[in-house]
């Protein structure tokens, strides 16, 4: 037979009580020489009444109790204004945990009492959340003795009929209806379905949603499984509640503690559900289960291996041992660690990473290593630490890979003075500023967050402490490379590179863990006035390998493209005898250059300018001028071509002088060659 334990999600502290309980903790954490006490129980739970009493806080039952200086705790019901005036009067500290739902009905019926409307809460009159409720009542000034605000408890639709036709016929009351945060759902329907038939009403919704998910799962798991535990205090009116759900559709038990599991017959339970009151810890949520699961296993079959081993086990603080993770909350993570004890991760004692969420750090199921921090045994409680496992695995993995030089990967978490933090692992590691690689300390921002490789350089087994860098690995990585490079490059092999630096000779290019020099003249065919004309520092450009020099580890490189050389493309282009469109770029005593293409200028000579006699090349050309000539000569080895603008001139047909010429004085040295080009 397979029988069953199931837990409701929805079961145990609600948000209130959550914060309630977590505020008197602080409360004695903070200390004080005088005494603290919380005004009532504060939660219906003997458990942590008795933890809280351990702590230093006691309960009193009015403020009369608390002498001036004293520290007084409102729980999470909340109380009338008159108490907190009461205890103001008595110089009484009040640390105020009210749920901030119940603060948000008190603040209502101030409103609306003080409008001198009637106010009708659905609830239990005794209950102290009702109680508080009621104590924020306000009388309008401007209301006469007839009109005056009042608020009233109804338990029932029935009741609340009542009070709804005696308020119509005796009075024009504005009328307000809301409800104890912990009303029944089903009868406050049945409530609202009643107001209908009445006019003037104004019908706020203040069930707290926490009641009404735990009751809603728990009225389905009571149709699920055959017996149902209710887990609270006996006084608790949620958890009664629960109890009242469950008992409609199952075998249902209210219990406080996992002890009571003793005195209930579950030979015949085949499925227990497990729900629990808003004010139930859930420790003892997790011990019931442990416990209940264990009956049903024990009266299955008595495994007597399994239970000296059980015994056997024996844990104590310092050990690491391994568990199973059994819940994961926003405030603690429960771990079955094999033995009697409850296992608590508290989210502190997690993860490194104070940003992480449990959810995303462990999931139920998962197995995990864990030390033990602290043991109650009378309670059974073991407080677990995963951090600091994390930690140890950490510390030895750092050790390790200083012992054999492995590259480890880490994210930087910090930025310090003198370097960097390296978390790996759960292990912090210093990065020295000189060992991060970067030049400028003012941009260690630029790896701030980001993964790193680093080796560790220096290990301090004593302190547990460990110094890295990031540089080591670079360059180390780099010297591979560049070795890997001179095994495999040749001379004519285009590869692809990074632009590192340019110069006014060149440009340096990272192919591959080597810098080659691409000089200014293998960059470009074109006239260019500097290097970074043509690219910039980070470019991704593919260069020809023209030179390496092994034993000086020099490399020289080539940029500009074969079939972009101009020669290339004027061979396949012109010819002699071709006529051309050409632009005058320079002017000599022997003649004009003149561009026919980008990268190829063609000389006319001065005897090739007119019909004429020309005295001054000035006369007829100025540069910039486009004129038409022939080609008349062409010497690609040399690279020299010759023009022609007389050739096109008929016979006789003379040039226009030119009246204002620019002069270009060619350079006094420079002879005038019988026909030249310029490259
Ligand atoms: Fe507050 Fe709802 Fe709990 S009202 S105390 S969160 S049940």
């Amino acid at each position: 037979m397979n029988r069953t334990v199931t837990v409701a999600k929805t079961a145990g502290f609600c948000f209130g009580v959550d914060r309630a309980v977590k505020i008197a903790f602080e409360t004695a954490e903070k200390g004080t020489d005088r005494k603290i006490y919380t005004l009532g129980p504060l939660i219906h739970n003997p458990s942590v009444v008795a933890d809280l009493e351990k702590k230093g806080i006691t309960v009193i039952n009015s403020p009369s109790e608390a002498e001036p200086g004293d520290t007084v705790i409102i729980r999470s019901h909340g109380v009338g204004r008159s108490v907190y005036e009461e205890l103001e009067k008595r110089g009484v500290t009040i640390v105020d945990a009210t749920c901030p739902f119940v603060t948000k009905i008190h603040k209502l019926v101030a409103e609306r009492t003080a409008a001198g409307d009637l106010v009708l809460i659905a609830g239990d009159k005794d209950h102290p959340e009702v109680q508080g409720i009621l104590g924020w009542t306000e009388s309008s000034a401007d209301c006469d003795k007839s009109g005056k605000g009042e608020a009233k408890v109804f338990p029932n639709c029935v009741e609340l009929v009542k009070l709804l036709r005696n308020n119509c016929e005796k009075s024009k009351k504005g009328v307000a209806i809301l409800s104890q945060t912990t009303y029944n759902i089903g009868m406050w329907n049945q409530c609202i379905g009643v107001v209908s038939e009445f006019s003037g009403i104004t019908v706020y919704d203040t069930i707290c949603t926490a009641t009404e998910k735990r009751q809603s799962e728990a009225g389905d798991l009571s149709r699920k499984c055959d017996t149902m535990l209710i887990i609270g205090g006996r006084s608790s009116s949620n958890t009664r509640k629960l109890y009242d759900i469950c008992s409609a559709d199952s075998r249902c038990y209210l219990i406080e503690n996992s002890e009571e599991l003793k005195d209930i017959d579950f030979s015949t339970a085949k499925s227990v559900g497990i729900s629990a009151g808003a004010s139930t810890p859930a420790y003892i949520i997790e011990e019931v289960k442990k416990d209940m699961t264990e009956i049903l296993s024990n009266e299955e079959e008595f495994n007597f291996e399994e239970a000296i081993e059980q015994s056997l086990k024996k844990i104590y603080t310092g050990k690491r041992v391994s568990g199973v993770v059994t819940a994961v909350n926003s405030t603690e993570v429960i771990v079955d660690i094999g033995t009697k004890h409850t296992g608590y991760i508290p989210l502190s004692e997690l993860s490194n990473d104070p940003n992480a969420k449990p959810e995303d750090v462990v999931k139920v199921g998962d197995t995990i290593d864990v030390i033990v921090t602290k043991l109650n045994d009378v309670e059974g409680i073991a407080m677990l630490s995963k951090k600091q496992v994390d930690a140890q695995k950490g510390y030895d993995d750092v050790k390790k890979a200083y012992e054999t030089g492995e590259v480890l990967t880490g994210t930087v978490t910090n930025i310090i003075k003198g370097g960097v933090i390296v978390t790996c692992n759960g292990m912090r590691v210093f990065v020295p500023a000189s060992q991060t690689g970067i030049r400028n300390a003012d941009s260690m921002d630029s790896i701030l967050k980001k993964e790193v490789r680093f080796k560790i350089i220096e290990l301090n087994e004593q302190r547990k402490r460990a110094v890295g860098s990031i540089r080591k690995v670079t360059a180390e990585e780099r010297a591979q490379r560049k070795e890997a490079f001179f095994e495999n490059a040749e001379v004519g092999q285009t590869i692809l590179g990074e632009v590192k630096s340019i110069t006014d000779y060149g440009v340096f290019v990272d192919v591959g863990g080597v810098d080659g020099l691409v000089r200014r003249m293998d960059l470009t065919w074109a006239r260019i006035k500097h290097p970074s004309d043509v690219v910039s520092v980070g470019d991704h450009i593919e260069v020809t390998i023209k030179d390496i020099d092994k034993e000086t580890g020099k490399v020289s490189l080539v940029y500009k493209k074969t079939e972009d050389n101009p020669w290339v493309i004027f061979e396949k282009n012109y010819s002699v005898g071709q006529t051309v469109e050409v632009k005058i770029v320079s002017i000599t005593g022997f003649g004009a250059f003149a561009q026919i293409i980008p990268g190829i200028d063609g000389l006319i000579h001065i005897s090739q300018i007119a019909n004429q006699r020309v005295a001054n090349v000035s006369d007829f050309l100025s540069v910039g001028d486009v004129v038409t000539a022939k080609i008349t000569d062409c010497d690609i080895a040399n690279k020299r071509v010759s023009l022609s603008i007389r050739a096109l001139l008929p016979d006789g047909d003379y040039r226009p002088v030119k009246e204002t010429a620019p002069v270009e004085e060619a350079p006094a040295e420079e002879a005038a060659p019988e026909e030249a080009t310029e490259e």
